[in-house]
């Protein structure tokens, strides 16, 4: 018998409000932007672990591998009998945290929280067979807004891989963290996941890899726009831009028109003008330095417990206490 649950934080008319609200400022901004979380609908995710498996992309690889080296460590550190995880997205790597927390006898419960409700319950399928002993407790929720409704009781530890953290932009980022600390006891603990700055020859062709999973990736956005809210954007006009910022160290994703287009988005009654070269931007995907990323951790209130990095410095794994 099933014991998960699953909670729907946004549902499809928040989403759709949502969704509405953000292509409208966005298209109508100078120059144009969109938010990066209406790329995981469900073939947006499928196409995300694909970008895991692509041999430029390193993070998945790295930071599994941190994971593995350090879980004991972690498990046993922690005492959590409740792991969390913000945009768990397939729950791939985190079965090496719950293994671990397993093995430690302390763990009760796992609470995969996503946007994507088609990635959840894919994840929460598997785990319920892979886990039987295990409470399920999935939410589809924003993790930039709904974690005040995350379940409570249990001592926690909120998990936040992949380098997500990285998609928040600088001020979205500090409250982030912020909030996350205010739903926390004194003693609970945040396992945050960073991508490290490197050498661009490195990192550029994490985020345009020569298959082009990531440029489908990035398009993918303007076929939901087209489903969801009726507009009519050519998908193939569009070119796949991903750049290394080295002021604000982010990768920047990007999309430019190439050729002279008029956008209607029947569903907002609006028409958009793109001029030929003109790029919206998708997602930023900003990398730390380990200074950086104790600084932000302290700011908002935790303190900097274990750091773990691989040997090329490429991507973090900090294990943080709320004070
Ligand atoms: N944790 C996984 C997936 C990372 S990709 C990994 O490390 O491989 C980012 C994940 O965050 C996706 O699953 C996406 O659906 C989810 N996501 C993006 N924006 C979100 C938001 N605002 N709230 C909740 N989940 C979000
Ligand atoms: N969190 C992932 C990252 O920044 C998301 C991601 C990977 C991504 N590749 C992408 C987002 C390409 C947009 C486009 O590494």
């Amino acid at each position: 018998m099933s014991t998960a649950l699953l909670d729907v934080h946004l549902t499809g008319a928040d989403a759709d409000a949502a969704l509405r609200a953000d292509a409208r400022a966005g298209l109508t901004a100078d120059p144009k932007q969109l938010p990066p979380k209406w790329f995981y609908d469900a073939r947006g995710s499928e196409l995300f672990e694909k970008i895991t498996e692509l041999p430029e992309y390193y993070p998945t690889r790295t930071e599994r591998a941190l994971l593995l080296d350090s879980v004991g460590e972690i498990a046993t550190a922690s005492g959590a009998h409740t792991v969390v995880e913000l945009g768990s997205g397939s729950s791939y790597k985190t079965r090496v945290l719950l293994d671990a927390f397993a093995k430690a006898g302390t763990l009760r419960r796992y609470v995969p929280q996503d946007v994507s409700e088609s990635a959840l319950r894919g994840a929460m399928d598997a785990l319920e067979e892979e886990y039987p002993g295990l409470e399920l407790h999935g939410v589809v929720g924003d993790f930039t807004r709904d974690l005040g409704r995350l379940p409570r009781g249990g001592r926690r530890m909120i998990a936040f891989l992949g380098g997500t953290i990285g998609n928040l932009l600088p001020d979205e980022r500090a409250a982030f963290l912020a909030h996350v600390r205010s739903v926390l006891e004194p003693g609970e603990q945040l396992l945050l996941g960073t991508g490290l700055v490197i050498d661009p020859a490195v990192l550029v062709p994490a985020y345009d890899d020569a298959a082009g999973v990531t440029a489908e990736f990035n398009r993918n956005v303007l076929r939901v726009l087209n489903r969801e809210l009726g507009a009519d954007f050519d998908e193939e006009a569009f070119a796949h831009v991903a750049l290394w910022d080295a002021e604000n160290e982010w990768i920047e994703m990007r999309l430019r028109a190439e050729r002279d287009m008029t956008v209607t988005v029947a569903e907002l009654d609006l028409t958009v003008a793109f001029a030929a070269g003109e790029e919206m931007r998708t997602e930023v995907s900003a990398k730390f330095r380990p200074d950086g990323v104790r600084a932000m951790l302290v700011d908002a209130g935790f303190e900097l417990t274990r750091w773990w990095s691989d040997r090329d410095g490429r991507f973090g794994l900090s294990l943080g206490t709320a004070l």
